[in-house]
């Protein structure tokens, strides 16, 4: 089948190429454990792979993509690990600069106030500086929860109300949209997720309503192009009823 985004004849077929891919970038941990290496040594392969996929994913013409990268209960983790990811966020927001010619535009998914100054800053001026590129939207998702931003909106659209701006009746699904962290993205259509785990551990419920699942054992360092030509396929063959016949 061609990744094209051409419409068949009988149009009934959806969209061949999804608009707006996730990933769950699981499986660092793992991947470092079965070679002997600190953990940390994982999240430095997985970043690279998520290097590569952003560049395919551009090529290919996905024009949304949204990345788990780091959740807002993964603080949990011991602090040298927590240490190592905050690291490796600094060195690939200075990286992108160097990519422009993907003319992607990166948004942060998550709440910027949760970092150090310096990398909050980073993730302020890319998003200043990326912000008319067309081609493509990479969300970053970090410090990001799922149930934080729908009750972040919650709070906004309640204020709202305090206000007399708007009447409890008058609050639309759309409006709910409008005030996530994705305000600026279509809907999930495909949702990858690496590393064999069958949850989607706080990511994007609100916005993976209708979204078909792909769930390889391949871990996230490992996941490549041809794996994500895979779950292109397997998206192809799925049949999208949302709900009717
Ligand atoms: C995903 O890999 C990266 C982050 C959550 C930051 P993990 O670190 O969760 O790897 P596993 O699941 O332990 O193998
Ligand atoms: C999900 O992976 C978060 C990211 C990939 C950033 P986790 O490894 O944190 O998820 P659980 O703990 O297995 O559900
Ligand atoms: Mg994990």
């Amino acid at each position: 089948m061609a990744f094209t985004k051409k419409k068949t004849d009988a149009q009934e077929l959806p969209e061949v190429l999804p608009v707006h891919v996730g990933f769950i970038m699981d499986g660092n941990g793992r991947w470092a454990k079965k070679r002997g290496m600190p953990r940390t040594y994982g999240h430095v392969q997985g970043a690279l792979a998520f290097r590569k996929l952003l560049r395919y994913a551009n090529e290919i013409g996905v024009k949304y993509m949204s990345f788990y990268a780091f959740s807002t209960e993964n603080w949990k983790r011991p602090d040298d690990e927590v240490h190592a990811l905050m690291d490796l966020m600094r060195k690939y927001l200075k990286e992108a600069y160097e990519h422009f010619d993907l003319r992607t535009r990166f948004v942060l998914l998550g709440d910027e106030d949760g970092f150090e100054a310096d990398l909050r800053q980073q993730y302020i001026d890319i998003q200043k500086d990326t912000v008319d590129f067309e081609r493509m939207t990479a969300g970053i998702a970090a410090n990001y929860g799922s149930r934080n931003e729908i009750t972040h909106a919650c709070r906004e659209l309640a204020q709202l109300v305090k206000e007399g701006k708007l009447e409890p009746e008058d609050i639309t699904e759309d409006m709910i949209s409008q005030h996530l962290y994705t305000k600026d993205m279509p809907d999930v259509d495909l949702m990858i997720r690496p590393g064999g785990e069958q949850r989607l551990s706080n990511f994007l419920l609100w916005q993976i309503a209708y979204s078909e699942f792909y769930v390889t054992d391949v871990l996230w360092p490992d996941f490549n192009r041809y794996d994500f030509l895979r779950a292109l396929l397997s998206y192809q063959g799925r049949n999208r009823r949302f709900g009717g016949v």
